[in-house]
């Protein structure tokens, strides 16, 4: 029996936080990933930086830009904690205990960045790969802590509960509690069940179950899913933040062109050569909120027929691009485009987001022992539509809470309860899949996400998206009940879920807010 004190499901900067805190009270803490590369996450693609201090800058000026952005949906409290406490952990975890190499200016400054709708330059970061870098050194920290058992290739199926799973009938009756998860491994095939006193769901995002996106593949909202199963409260799932800026080329996909280009004087342009953000926000222009300048690159594509605009460097007179945003000029120079010359080819792509699993200032879900943190939860500090850079700080921020917290309120397992939980069940007859009907169904929904659900919504879009997804959701059940398990239909299993999901909240939200928008 696998047992352990707290199990932290996904490796990203929130799982990690996470295991840290808990392992420094002396716990032992088991993360589980379902990558064979622990640092493949949502967090190791953030390219612009996280949130430090600026000058002239205070816990409430930061506040009330995340609140600006956010359109005033945000969760107060919650905000007023991480514009307090966040820039402090930056410094006392990041830079002093782990040393990541942020990048300083020629005084040895710390170097800060802008990013839109941040009202001073207090992004910190290590040039464009400010995630890698963060994800990278955070993990040969951790794995230097004995007590932090590490095990990639496994993706989580379901949360285990005891009125869920028991065979102990009593156990129906009485008050839930997350008791583990049923994981696959994806080297044996075999479903083994992980028992914890706090599971803590650090799962990422849903940008997969889109067509375009920021996102590694992995994105598919499995967190929520789960959660959403094991009954948990999920909320403000119409807040999809997508990002004005993808690279837009035949070749690469899901290739982010970081918003800090935009904070250093890129310009987005349409083929006719007009700078077009002027005619939709006169006053910040370029550096308006994401939800702005991804819908004005919306209108312009749909008015100029084209299929996408132009992110213009050659005002950027100040900056060395090439230095500056390295992993982008390399990754654009294999295509040919020389980002120090020529126009970047960009498209709006789903991002981040916003909403979640429903949880408090310790990152308690509304099921006793299950937490989350990171992309997969809705702590309330984004709002409607995410600042740049703050989900990395939240990332930080819950993780290190959740890790302390869950020390001081650990109610062991009863062994009698974890003998009454079944192993896995697998299916009679297990049928072998063809790999073309689940891919071609994952297609289905990331077409219906993108064009009925995604950055302009219309009531109609929305209910067809519904019907959509609703048919296809049958056959998606039947697979999974019937198919030899894999990682492909666990995760396609979570995507129509998190799929109606959103395409639900955002009908159910009659409102434009933030990144929902319906015309
Ligand atoms: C970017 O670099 O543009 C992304 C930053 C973020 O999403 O916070």
């Amino acid at each position: 029996m696998r047992y352990f004190d707290v199990l932290i499901i996904g490796s990203g900067v929130a799982g990690l936080s996470a295991a840290l805190t808990a392992a420094e009270q002396g716990l032992e803490v088991c993360v589980l990933s379902k990558e064979e590369r622990f640092e493949e996450s949502n967090s190791y693609y953030a390219q612009g930086g996280i949130v430090y201090k600026g000058e002239n800058d205070s816990p409430s000026v930061l506040e009330k830009d995340i609140i600006t952005a956010g359109d005033n949906a945000n969760y107060v409290a919650a905000v007023r904690m991480i514009a307090s406490e966040g820039p402090d952990l930056v410094k006392e975890y990041l830079i002093d205990k782990i040393g990541i190499p942020f990048c300083r200016d020629d005084s040895g400054d710390l170097d800060r960045t802008q990013e839109a709708a941040h009202s001073v330059r207090r992004i910190v970061h290590v040039k464009d790969e400010t995630g890698k870098a963060i994800e990278t050194h955070f993990f040969e920290y951790v794995k230097r802590f004995r007590n932090i058992h590490l095990i990639g290739h496994h993706s989580a199926i379901d949360i285990i509960t005891n009125c869920h799973h028991s065979s102990d009938f009593q156990e129906k009756y009485r008050e839930p509690r997350a008791l583990g998860v049923y994981a696959l491994d994806g080297i044996s095939g075999e479903v083994k069940a992980f028992f914890a006193n706090a599971v803590i769901l650090a799962t990422g995002g849903v940008g997969n179950i889109f067509l375009h996106t920021s996102n590694p593949v992995g994105a598919m909202g499995d967190g929520v899913a789960m959660a959403y199963r094991a009954g948990a409260n999920i909320i403000n799932a119409e807040y999809v933040q997508f990002h004005p800026t993808i690279l837009y080329h035949r070749d690469i996909k899901r290739f982010l062109i970081s918003e800090s280009l935009r904070g250093e004087g890129a310009k987005l342009m349409n083929r006719k050569g007009d700078y077009f953000m002027r005619r939709y926000n006169s006053d910040l222009k370029d550096l308006a909120p994401r939800d702005e300048v991804a819908r004005a690159i919306y209108r312009e594509i749909e008015i100029e027929g084209d299929g996408f605009v132009f992110l213009d460097t050659s005002n950027m007179n100040d900056v060395d691009i090439a230095e500056r945003f390295p992993g982008i000029y390399a990754r654009c120079m294999e295509v040919g485009i020389d980002i120090t010359k020529d126009a970047i080819p960009v498209v709006p792509a789903a991002h981040y987001f916003c909403g979640g699993i429903k949880v408090d200032l310790n990152g308690r879900t509304s099921i006793p022992s299950l937490y989350a943190i990171g992309e997969s939860a809705c702590t309330g500090v984004h709002g409607a539509n995410r600042l740049a850079s703050v989900s990395l700080l939240e990332a930080l921020v819950y993780g290190l809470r959740v890790g302390r917290y869950v020390s001081g309120k650990l109610k062991p397992v009863k062994k009698s309860l974890m003998r009454s939980i079944p192993s896995w069940i697998y299916p009679d007859d297990e049928e072998e899949f063809d790999p073309l009907l689940i891919s071609n169904d994952l297609l289905t929904i990331q077409m219906t996400m993108w064009n009925y659900a995604g950055i302009i919504r219309t009531r109609r879009r929305l209910l067809r998206a519904m019907s959509d997804l609703s048919y296809l959701s049958h056959r998606i059940e039947r697979f999974y009940k019937t198919a030899r398990i894999s990682r492909d239909i666990i995760e396609l299993r979570n995507a129509i879920l998190v799929g109606g999901v959103i395409v639900k909240s955002a009908f159910g939200n009659k409102k434009s807010i933030g990144c929902h928008f319906i015309r």
